[in-house]
């Protein structure tokens, strides 16, 4: 990752953290823009200013402690005043592509019990449809996947088991599933469809396809400043 990207990821990451007030209840998303919020939030509040949280993965949750946050379990009748993340890709309709890091299914679940879902990214992650700057990461149930592969071929999309670092060991997710990133033949006009159809096939547990679900996306750009995008639809309603 260049330097570049990275103070944009910091710029983008300070800036959804200046949303986050004192005593809010929030839900921490993964990767390393993430991380560089999760320092600017200990930054922003060092005596912890009343705050609370869930992270979506075991490395977020890992940091967040190490450096003094307060991180618990979900909680039965949680609901979160705020979720911040990052994100592969992000539409003009301000859909999104998630789980370069493999947590797709805690991001989206989190993310549907939050009032407000903030993403944060550095420009490159804009793209003008889904699926043309990353593939579209799968989770699915080990036992479920060689059928998986060959059911999505038939339909044109390539599909690869990602792996641990050795290149060879199936990357697990921490809930114990694997990860298969997607390359529809095509850019994905129609997310929302795409992720229904990959959900009712049996074995996929989420999709990395998240419509509708953000409210409000920063973008650190290469000038030093911040964008802030809002969505022109509204965004579903936390029940
Ligand atoms: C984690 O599963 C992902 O959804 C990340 O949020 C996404 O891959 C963005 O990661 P970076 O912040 O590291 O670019």
């Amino acid at each position: 990752m260049s330097a570049d990207l990275d103070s944009e990821k910091l710029l983008a990451a300070t800036a959804a953290v200046r949303r986050v007030r004192p005593g809010m209840r929030i839900a921490l998303g993964t990767g390393s823009t993430t991380a560089y919020a999760v320092r600017a939030l200990v930054d922003r509040f060092p005596e912890g200013g009343g705050i609370s949280a869930v992270a979506s993965s075991s490395l977020t949750e890992r940091l967040a402690r190490e450096l003094g946050l307060k991180v618990g379990p979900l909680l039965a009748s949680d609901r979160f005043d705020v979720m911040i993340d990052g994100a592969d890709e992000v539409a003009p309709t301000l859909d999104l592509t998630k789980g370069g890091g493999g947590a797709l299914f805690r991001e989206k679940f989190l993310a549907r019990l939050s009032r407000e879902l903030i993403i944060m990214v550095d420009h490159t992650k804009l793209v003008p449809a889904l699926g043309t700057r990353s593939a579209i990461p799968v989770e699915v149930v080990p036992f479920a996947r060689p059928v998986l592969v060959e059911q999505l071929a038939l339909h044109r999309v390539a599909s690869v088991v990602r792996t641990q670092s050795d290149g060879e060991r199936p990357f697990l997710t921490d809930n114990g599933n694997e990860i298969l990133d997607l390359r529809p033949p095509d850019p994905v006009t129609d997310p929302a469809r795409l992720d229904d159809q990959l959900r009712s096939m049996p074995g996929v547990v989420e999709t990395g396809l998240f419509c509708g679900l953000a409210h409000r996306v920063f973008v650190g750009l290469p000038d030093g400043t911040v964008q802030e995008i809002l969505p022109s639809h509204p965004v579903q309603a936390v029940s």
